[in-house]
C-alpha cells in the first residue's frame, strides 16, 4: 500500500506520519517512511537548490520541473522497489498532489499542465490513499512561528499563495473523492489520527 500525507505548512503531518507509522510497524507492516523534496541523496541535492533564498529568480516552471525531477528519482530508487516486497506500505510526507497545489495553484501554473507532467515524472505511480491536512494560514503560521528559525524561500510566499495551495487541495480532493481524503486539521491531533487509522483499517 501507497499512502501520502498532504497540507500546507504546519499542517500537523509529521505528527500523523510518525502515529501511523508506529502504529502499522506495530501491526507487523514492512514500513519505509520518506519526504519530499528530498528522500534519495540525489533528492536532497535538488531540494537545496529548491530552498536557497539565493535563487530568488526560480521561474515557477523551473521550480515545478525541480520537484518534478526530486520524485522521478525518488519513485524509481525508494518507492517502486520497496513496493515489491511482501507486507509493504510506503508512507511519503508529500508527493505530486504538491505540485498540482503549490506549482499548479500556489504559483498559478494550472492544474492540468501540473497533473500532466505528474504522471510522466511518476511513470504513472498513484497513491492508494492521500490524506490532506487541511487547516487555515493563520492557525497554520502560528504552529510555524512554535517552531522557529527564520523562513527559507519556500516559506516567504505571501498569504494568497497559502491561500490558492489550499484552495487547489480542495478542488484536488473534489477531482479525486476516492483516493484524497480531506481532514480537518484544526481538530486535536487524536481525533485527526483516529479519522486516519479507520480510513485505513477499511482499506488495508
Ligand atoms: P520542507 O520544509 O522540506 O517540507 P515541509 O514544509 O513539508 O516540512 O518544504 C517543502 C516545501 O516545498 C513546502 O513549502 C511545500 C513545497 N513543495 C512544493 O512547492 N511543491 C512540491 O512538489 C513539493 C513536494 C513541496
Amino acid at each position: 500500500m501507497f499512502i501520502t500525507f498532504e497540507g500546507i505548512d504546519g499542517s500537523g503531518k509529521s505528527t500523523q506520519i510518525a502515529r501511523t507509522e508506529a502504529w502499522l510497524r506495530g501491526r507487523g507492516y514492512d514500513v519505509l517512511v520518506s519526504r519530499e523534496p528530498g528522500g534519495s541523496e540525489l533528492g536532497i541535492a535538488i531540494a537545496a537548490l529548491l530552498h536557497d533564498p539565493r535563487w530568488s529568480s526560480m521561474r515557477p516552471r523551473t521550480e515545478f520541473l525541480l520537484f518534478s525531477a526530486s520524485r522521478a528519482q525518488l519513485v524509481d530508487e525508494l518507492v517502486r522497489p520497496h513496493l515489491a516486497r511482501r507486507n509493504a506500505i510506503v508512507i511519503l510526507d508529500r508527493y505530486d498532489d504538491s505540485s498540482t497545489a503549490y506549482q499548479g495553484g500556489g504559483r498559478k501554473i494550472g492544474i492540468e499542465p501540473v497533473e500532466t507532467v505528474n504522471r510522466f515524472a511518476t511513470g504513472g505511480l498513484v497513491p492508494d490513499v492521500t490524506f490532506v491536512l487541511d487547516l487555515d494560514w493563520d492557525t497554520s503560521l502560528q504552529r510555524l512561528s512554535r517552531e522557529g528559525g527564520a523562513p527559507d524561500r519556500l516559506e516567504q510566499n505571501a498569504r494568497t499563495f497559502f491561500d490558492r495551495v489550499r484552495e487547489a487541495y480542495h478542488t484536488l480532493c473534489a477531482r479525486h473523492p476516492k483516493r484524497m481524503i480531506l481532514l480537518d486539521a484544526s481538530q486535536p491531533a487524536e481525533v485527526v489520527f483516529g479519522r486516519i487509522q479507520r480510513e485505513l483499517e477499511a482499506r488495508l
